[in-house]
């Protein structure tokens, strides 16, 4: 490739070899280190699949339970933390600019001498920012993080303050298994560019905290959660979509950018939304698939050309407004699960380093005289 052939956004380019994950737009199939989505996700505790990922092997079960103490050992946050936290949720700072705070700082008060501590910290103690900030902001105390629980688990405790039953723990565990690596989007390539200088891995994920939480990447459950909540409400799916699309709007979280065909992370989503609700007792869910058939046929009708099918973000809002987490959380929720594929792919990166360096081609002035500042006229 010549200097001059520019592929905007990286589009195409190839930059990396990766065993982490697959992405195959035109088939609908995502697979994560060599398990398509659907059986990792349903199967894995968290725990199992950060060890796959950073580890290229399931655990045994001696090493599934000395990865979940390890990590459950890096919970906790000190007192600075903390006050970072509590000042940030009295001025209503954004989750994810607190989140981008707490992960930079919590380097300070744990042992994060290599890169295997550093994935497994920031992996650790992202939950216990979320729920601390949280209840800061609700005007709770917050509570300790607990390591007599598995880490999905503890995550939910520490937002909640109560011990969460079997089927909300499962709920969240799935999810953060769905979305946890999806090739290299944003915030991933920006982890690996920031550890291919030789930085450290918390500085990667604070780099990534920060490109995920752009509109363009990790936004749109919050408005898909509105739709849903209003159809909930009047029980008229068909005019909600209409009068959306008749506005000239986009219907949220439907169309994907990669995926031509239905998004396979919202098939796992869907299945484990439903058996929550079930388990639950909420017909929520029967709202939610009548909007999504209704949803369907109306864009097929609006787009006859076009093959507009429900996206990740949908289901996402779904199972998370199940499991009561509130919806400014909702991308930081998102990055509880992604964390896992950041840390894998700076360790992966690191394992066979090539500082990122991408060229740009000048398009600026040439030959410009040098007037001094004196004589300038501003022109
Ligand atoms: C995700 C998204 C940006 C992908 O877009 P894309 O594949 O690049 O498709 P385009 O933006 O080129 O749109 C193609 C056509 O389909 C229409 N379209 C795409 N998604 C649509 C949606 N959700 N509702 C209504 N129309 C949609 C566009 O308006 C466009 O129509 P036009 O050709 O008449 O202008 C887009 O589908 C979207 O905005 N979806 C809603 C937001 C969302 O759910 N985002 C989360 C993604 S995980």
């Amino acid at each position: 490739m010549t200097p001059t052939e520019i592929r905007p956004g990286l589009e195409g380019l190839t930059v990396a070899e990766t065993r982490l994950s697959d992405v195959d737009g035109e088939a609908g199939e995502l697979v994560i280190a060599g398990f398509p989505v659907e059986t990792l996700a349903r199967k894995a505790s968290f725990e199992e699949t950060l060890f796959l990922l950073w580890n290229d092997r399931l655990p045994t079960q001696d090493e599934h339970a000395a990865l979940r103490k390890d990590l459950a050992a890096r919970r906790s946050i000190g007192p600075e933390v903390r006050a970072i936290l509590e000042r940030a949720a009295g001025e209503d700072v954004p989750a994810m600019d607190a989140l981008r705070m707490g992960v930079a700082a919590a380097s300070m008060d744990a042992e994060v001498a290599d890169h295997q501590a550093q994935a497994r910290r920031a992996v650790a103690v992202l939950p216990t920012i979320v729920g601390t900030y949280w209840r800061y902001r609700e005007g709770a105390e917050p509570v300790a993080p607990r390591s007599d629980l598995g880490h999905a688990a503890n995550a939910l405790y520490v937002l909640t303050g109560e011990s969460p039953a079997d089927h909300e723990s499962r709920g969240l565990e799935t999810y953060l298994n769905t979305v946890v690596d999806h090739g290299l989007n944003a915030s991933t390539f920006t982890a690996r560019t920031v550890v291919s200088t030789k930085s450290d891995v918390i500085s990667a994920v604070t780099g990534a905290v920060g490109a995920l939480k752009g509109p363009l990447h990790g936004g749109a459950p919050g408005p898909v959660l509105e739709d849903l909540l209003a159809v909930h409400e009047t029980g008229d799916p068909a005019g909600h979509v209409r009068e959306t699309l008749a506005a000239g709007d986009r219907l949220m979280g439907f169309g994907h950018r990669v995926y031509r065909v239905r998004d396979p992370r919202a098939a796992v989503l869907s299945a484990a939304a439903e058996a929550f609700f079930a388990e639950a007792e909420d017909d929520f869910f029967q709202t939610v698939e009548t909007y999504e058939r209704v949803a369907l046929d109306l864009l097929a009708e609006h787009k006859p050309d076009r093959d507009l099918e429900t996206n990740v973000e949908f289901y996402t809002a779904t199972i998370l407004h199940g499991l009561e987490i509130p919806r400014d959380l909702f991308t930081a929720a998102f990055a509880m699960g992604r964390v896992g594929g950041w840390t894998a792919h700076c360790l992966e990166q690191l394992a066979d380093n090539r500082l990122i360096r991408p060229v740009g081609h000048y398009v600026g002035a040439e030959d410009r005289p040098w007037i001094p500042r004196d004589e300038r006229t501003g022109n």
